[in-house]
């Protein structure tokens, strides 16, 4: 089939997860809906069809990505099982987050190309809980190598029509499961010789940190820098717009042009007026509903030829520290 095709979604019947699994058995990519953002799927015992992914995202070969599984007996088959004593104490006590928005950084398994991990000797797992791809999983039979479907560096699609936007031309086709219902990417975990936390996202630090029965402080790297370049992907500009990102409580009145805003919350009227545009992502503020909007609303603003988006920014705590993490990294710039 031609790649040069744009493929629009489809509804995820029956007859549609069959042809999918029938491509990714053929060594072709798909777009996959899971609740945190869409991914660019391939099998991931298939080195060159994981090829194929950094090749459409315009991904640097250095930055592994993700196997997704459907349960724990399928994760045997990517992981080095049993963990040592240490690291199945550490799992153990979070293994009940699964299904759902969460991945452990594991020791790899002989199976998996190098392709998929970087060379590293270590793999990114996560069970994802959205009813699409776990059937998915469950009828291919296949550990899916998936990372964000978005050309690299931009915005993490959180709907069918992002990924057909982005990379409608590289997929064979496109599962729509809806808009994905956390709508930031998986929180990422390492476990070792101390669990760490390497992505923040809607599996809370404090959870694990409770988990763990360890100080939240004590999962960040040394220096509380809340960027941690030990996952290679983690570089700080990220999830970016191509319009300049501002936070509101830096920018008072100095902006000038058609500026958007969002907002976390219902804005006065005469704060309004000085916007543009303005979107409100939770009518009370509560953020949870602000991280299931905020990529698709930041790729809204971002087609509205705008001068700059302002955004509200929240304390970086609970799933706080991931909608900040998200927006300093999109506010980035060299
Ligand atoms: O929510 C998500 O995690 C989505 C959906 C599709 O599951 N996927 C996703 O993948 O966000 P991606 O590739 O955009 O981000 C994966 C991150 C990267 O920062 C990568 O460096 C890190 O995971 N990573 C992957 N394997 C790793 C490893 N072995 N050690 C450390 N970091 C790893
Ligand atoms: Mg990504």
């Amino acid at each position: 089939m031609s790649t040069q095709q744009t493929f629009r979604s489809v509804p995820p019947t029956d007859d549609a997860i069959d042809s999918a699994c029938r491509f990714l058995a053929a060594g072709e990519l798909i777009g996959v809906p899971t609740e945190t953002v869409y991914g660019l799927a391939a099998n991931a015992l298939d080195a060159a069809a994981v090829r194929k992914i950094f090749a459409a995202k315009g991904r640097p070969d250095n930055n592994p990505l993700i196997v997704h599984v459907a349960d724990l007996d399928a994760m045997q088959q990517v992981v080095r099982w049993p963990l040592d004593p240490i690291t199945m104490r550490q799992f153990d006590a979070i293994v009940d987050l699964w299904p759902g928005p969460l991945t452990i950084v594991l020791p790899r398994s002989d199976r998996l190309p190098a392709e998929v991990t970087a060379g590293q000797s270590t793999v990114a797992v996560r069970i994802p809980s959205h009813p699409v791809m776990q059937q998915l999983l469950r009828r291919s039979g296949l550990p899916l190598a998936a990372p964000s479907a978005n050309r690299s560096k931009y915005v993490s699609p959180t709907t069918a029509a992002h990924v057909v936007d982005g990379l409608g031309d590289r997929v064979a086709m496109v599962l729509d499961g809806g808009a994905c219902s956390v709508g930031l990417e998986s929180t990422i975990v390492a476990l070792g010789e101390r669990p760490r936390l390497l992505r923040p996202g809607a599996i809370t630090a404090e959870t694990l940190a409770s988990r763990w029965n360890v100080p939240v402080e004590a999962l960040l790297p040394v220096d509380q820098q809340p960027v941690v370049l030990e996952a290679p992907g983690m570089m700080l500009q990220h999830y970016s717009p191509q319009t300049p990102l501002w936070f509101a409580e830096r920018t008072a009145s100095t902006l000038q042009g058609r500026i958007g805003r969002i907002a976390f919350a219902p804005l006065p009227d005469n704060e309004r007026e000085k916007f543009a545009v303005v979107r409100v992502l939770s009518p009370t503020g509560d953020l949870e509903e602000v991280g299931q909007r905020l990529f698709a609303v930041m790729r809204e603003l971002d087609s509205m030829a705008l001068d700059a988006i302002v955004t509200d920014t929240c304390p970086p705590h609970g799933v706080g520290r991931a909608i900040m993490d998200r927006l300093k990294r999109a506010a980035f710039r060299e």
